[in-house]
């Protein structure tokens, strides 16, 4: 269903069974609920006008109507084209009071199954609201998970400031060579219907808060170059979001995206698993809950020895791939899982990617091996035929296939319905304490501005706020300090009980 310039989703009949999952989901996160209580009386996102970019689940429900229980208006994409849960981005669209011919929520631009052209087009929709061509309405904020809204508005007010139309084709361009030349034409387009689209957006923008790693990186980088247009806070190294969410959330969904993907036991088998940072730890815990023999690669010489540690075998994926029944990817990084390795696998391994990006694994190279058969088993679950042939490591090798999830995009996501509710309570508290840091900011003179065009975390106060907000639903009692005790150790009572390099 799709009102132009004001939603586009599967269906607004689906609202119903979204609303009643969202309202099981309000139950188990407490965080947002008491933001909500704390904050719902003084509006203090009133004037917020704040564009989301980040999966489109029931979680994500909670979390945008948590933003306009607190004054925001919003609208919302996802972040990847297969995250999307229709039945919550149908809830959000109608809303809580409207109904589907009468809908009176949340802007939403998100489906399960998107092209990429869609995506982008998606991306757009949340950045450029109506009026916003009179530096009216457009968004003021970006709550970004992944960092693509935030990459757009840069990279066309690059092009916009270099007075040149983004091409079709940049020649030597490394990597996403499709998917970028998706995002120039998105571009272009923009600016042949307005010139300066790009910079009355950035104008607008007063800040962006980054869900995660990979968006963190690239934030970074961008403030490294001098080039980040305005202030950002990074939500994932909040210790109650990467500590929590990247692995907890991950010992969750992992197993969840594939057994819905696959239903094969995991039990005796062995699971390779690329990367030891949060996301792997979670990762390779799951897998031992559930009987596999784990063996794990890294290149960082500290989390190979915590990997080791903490009990599993850590080798080389050229080394072993041979062995595995699963081969998942964590790390963030590309090219880590090789159309050889892929090549080099036992018959109906399994490979998926929890990284963010889809480079993880090397599909082109997949697609491009000669005589390489791919069949469709259900939605986001592919087998690819491989014939007889010479192998990589040389030898003669019979026909075989191999199961990948989400097209290499995260499965977690793509097979399941990412990270539960409580885990995301977490993460997304941080993310509505962001918005609020934010905001409060941008209403202070220029002067009086405690955020520049840097990246930022969070103050461990606030931290600790988040963890404290989610202790009463799992019955946990807090012991509390002695005055005595806590000038012994040099805390304050109440807090924050760490050094900010503290590592957990
Ligand atoms: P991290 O930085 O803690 O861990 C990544 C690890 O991969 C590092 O220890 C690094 O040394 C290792 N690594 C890098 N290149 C490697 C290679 N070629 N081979 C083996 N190991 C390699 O990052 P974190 O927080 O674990 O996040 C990883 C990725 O997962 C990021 O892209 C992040 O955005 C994403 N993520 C996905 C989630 C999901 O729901 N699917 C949730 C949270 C994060």
């Amino acid at each position: 269903d799709e009102a132009p310039g004001r939603y586009k989703v599967r269906s607004l009949a689906l609202a119903e069974a979204g609303r009643h999952q969202i309202r099981l989901a309000e139950h188990e996160m407490p965080g947002l609920m008491a933001l909500r209580e704390e904050y719902g009386e003084a509006q203090p996102l009133a004037g917020a006008r704040i564009a989301g970019s980040l999966h489109m689940t029931v979680q994500t429900a909670v979390l945008i109507e948590t933003l306009v229980a607190l004054g925001a208006q919003v609208r919302w994409a996802s972040c990847n084209i297969f995250s999307t849960q229709d039945e919550a981005a149908a809830a959000v669209v109608v809303g809580p009071h409207g109904s589907p011919s009468d809908p009176q929520g949340v802007p939403v631009f998100a489906w399960k199954g998107e092209s990429l052209e869609e995506y982008w087009d998606c991306t757009e929709q949340i950045l450029v609201w109506p009026g916003a061509e009179n530096g009216q309405g457009g968004p003021n904020l970006i709550l970004d998970d992944g960092g693509d809204a935030t990459m757009l508005v840069h990279l066309g007010l690059q092009y916009e400031r270099a007075g040149v139309v983004p091409p079709d084709t940049l020649p030597g361009e490394p990597d996403h060579t499709h998917e970028m030349n998706v995002v120039r034409a998105v571009l272009r387009r923009a600016l042949e219907s307005d010139p300066l689209r790009w910079t009355t957006v950035a104008q607008a923008l007063g800040g962006v808060t980054e869900e995660t790693t990979t968006g963190v990186h690239r934030l970074y980088h961008l403030a490294e170059a001098g080039e980040l247009l305005f202030p950002a806070i990074n939500v994932n190294d909040s210790v109650t979001k990467s500590k929590f969410d990247n692995k907890y959330g991950i010992r969750h969904s992992l197993p969840d995206g594939i057994n819905r993907a696959t239903d094969i036991l995991i039990g005796g088998k062995v699971a390779f698993v690329c990367g030891y940072g949060d996301v792997g730890k979670g990762a390779a815990e799951a897998f031992r809950g559930q009987g596999a023999r784990v063996i794990v690669s890294e290149v960082d010489p500290i989390c190979a020895l915590q990997a080791a540690m903490d009990g599993f075998q850590v080798a080389r994926l050229d080394d072993l791939v041979g062995e595995a029944d699963f081969v998942i990817t964590t790390t963030g990084n590309k090219d880590v899982v090789g159309t050889r390795h892929m090549l080099a696998l036992k018959d109906k391994a399994v490979v998926g990617n929890i990284g963010h990006f889809d480079n993880e694994i090397d599909m082109a190279g997949l697609a491009a091996v000669p005589g390489v058969v791919k069949t469709e088993i259900k939605p986001q679950v592919h087998e690819w035929t491989i014939p007889a042939g010479v192998g990589p490591d040389g030898a003669e090798r019979p026909e075989r296939s191999i199961i990948v999830l989400s097209e290499g995009r995260l499965l977690n996501l793509g097979n399941a319905t990412g990270h539960p509710s409580f885990v995301m309570s977490n993460s997304f508290a941080n993310q509505v304490i962001g918005q609020l840091e934010l905001f409060a900011d941008m209403a202070r003179p220029a002067d009086e501005r405690q955020y520049e065009r840097q990246v930022y975390r969070l103050p461990k106060v606030l931290d600790e706020k988040v963890a404290r907000l989610h202790l009463d639903a799992l019955g946990v009692r807090l012991t509390e300090l002695s005055k005595d005790q806590a000038d012994y150790i040099g805390v304050p009572v109440e807090g924050p009980y760490k050094a900010d390099h503290y590592r957990y």
